[in-house]
């Protein structure tokens, strides 16, 4: 089976990698020439644990992968094309922007040659995978083609496994054969005793948007109740093992922080919702999650401006981490990002380190000051923020942190130090939630 992949970013370069592991032949398409060309040169355009081995591995060892910027010659004798191009927020607007999926969608239909299945593996909004098929039908007959929603899960940082050990891969068709060569595909996943589930396009769709929603709820309620526990002596932590061990709610996404960030959850509750409410539903939940996270970086930034008497003009601040959240190089609505400018929005000089999200950051905001490593970045600061709990930041010397720091407070936003420890080398510190 010869499968096409367009829009190589972290979903397409890591399904079309693992696919190429099952032993499948790989064209990727994406418009950005300059990403083609430092993957050819087997160079990952971002920073994943896992990635450059397998990259290398099938460009240079099995040769089973090739890159392209032009989709039309690269249809040839395709079987399947997974789009997994962007569809981030519209400007100023919560709908996803489908321009690039619909653009895709007109050059595959102009050439498909021999009966192919066009996959979206792109998140979109229910009814988007029945407009492709409308878009494509316009060109070629409707028994030359069918069209699957099959909504990818992988989480950045972990993307590879997450991928290759799923808790689900979802398949949403409305045709035997299409459903078929989708099992055919995944097959190694199920010889794993992977659930593969068949549902109606529509069905996957909103599987998608409801699993992202969902989980976006349990970030947005329990920083709530992380709320309520600051004001009345209670611990979050505690409060959320306590649930967690409760199976009917699960221990994971119940860790209090500075708000959930990333390139989904923020533009998928949004989208969600709106989706839901041009068809005449309101989810008010999902629209009450997403205000409260919005809210969110803002209150710690009012956190921390509280402690400096609201002064901060000049205050030098340090700021650990940047990416949304550890083993990524992705800053796409991090909450650190949020804090660090409205921090520096107030006065502040912020003083950043990141193990890897340095670079993207720089591109994004230039009024940080960027450093290269977590105690240079502490030099002549009057206190240090947890933004991000990357590894290396739990084991810290914190005794040099104390001696570094003008001020000795820890901003600890991801608690991965405790109060007990901390105070007892003479370090201020406030957590989230105690
Ligand atoms: N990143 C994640 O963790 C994740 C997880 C699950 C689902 N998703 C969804 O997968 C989709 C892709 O996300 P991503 O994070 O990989 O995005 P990305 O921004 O990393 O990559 C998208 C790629 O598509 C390319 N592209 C855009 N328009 C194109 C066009 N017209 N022709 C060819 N290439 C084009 C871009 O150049 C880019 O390389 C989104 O819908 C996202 O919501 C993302």
């Amino acid at each position: 089976m010869k499968i096409l992949i367009v829009g190589v970013g972290y979903v397409g370069l890591v399904t079309g990698l693992c696919l190429s592991e099952f032993g499948y032949q790989i064209i990727f398409v994406d418009k950005n020439k300059e990403k083609l060309d430092n993957l050819k040169k087997s160079k990952c355009p971002f920073y994943e644990p896992g990635i450059d081995q397998l990259l290398d591995k099938h460009l240079n060892e099995t040769k089973r992968i090739n890159f392209s910027s032009n989709l039309s010659n690269s249809m040839k004798n395709i079987d399947i094309v997974f789009i997994s191009v962007g569809t981030p927020s519209r400007r100023l607007e919560d709908e996803a922007d489908l321009t690039s999926v619909f653009e895709v969608s007109k050059e595959i239909a102009s050439n498909i040659n021999n009966y192919c299945v066009i996959v979206t593996k792109s998140t979109v909004p229910v009814g988007t995978t029945r407009k492709i098929k409308e878009i494509i039908s316009q060109q070629i007959n409707k028994n030359k083609f069918d069209v699957v929603s099959n909504p990818e899960f992988l989480r950045e940082g972990s993307a590879i496994n997450d991928f290759m050990r799923p808790d689900r891969v979802i398949i949403g068709t409305e045709s035997k054969k299409s459903e078929e060569v989708m099992k055919e595909i995944y097959r190694p996943l199920f010889l794993k005793e992977t659930p593969i589930i068949s549902t109606s396009i529509e069905t996957a769709e909103i599987i998608k948007y409801a699993s992202n929603s969902f989980l976006a709820t349990k970030i947005a309620f329990i920083n709530e109740v992380a709320d309520l526990c600051e004001v009345s002596g209670a611990n979050v932590q505690d409060v959320a093992k306590a649930m967690g061990l409760d199976r009917r709610i699960g221990s994971k996404f119940l860790n209090a922080g500075p708000g959930y960030g990333g390139s989904c959850f923020p533009k998928d509750v949004k989208a969600f919702s709106s989706t839901a409410l041009k068809a005449g539903i309101k989810l008010s939940i999902v629209d009450a999650v997403n205000n409260s996270n919005k809210l969110r970086p803002i209150k710690i930034a009012n956190k921390i401006s509280n402690y400096y008497n609201n002064e901060l003009k000049n205050v030098v601040l340090t700021l650990l981490g940047l990416s949304f959240k550890p083993n990524t190089d992705d800053i796409r609505d991090s909450t650190s990002i949020i804090i660090a400018k409205e921090l520096i929005n107030r006065g502040a000089i912020v003083n950043a380190y990141d193990p890897k999200a340095k670079y993207n950051a720089q591109k994004e905001i230039n009024e940080i000051k960027y450093f290269d490593s977590a105690y240079e970045a502490c030099y002549q600061s009057n206190g240090l923020i947890i933004a991000t709990e990357w590894n290396e930041f739990r084991g810290l010397d914190l005794n040099k942190i104390k001696k570094i720091l003008v001020k000795p407070v820890i901003f600890d936003l991801r608690n991965i130090y405790s109060k007990k420890e901390t105070n007892l080398l003479g370090i201020e510190y406030f957590g989230i939630g105690s």
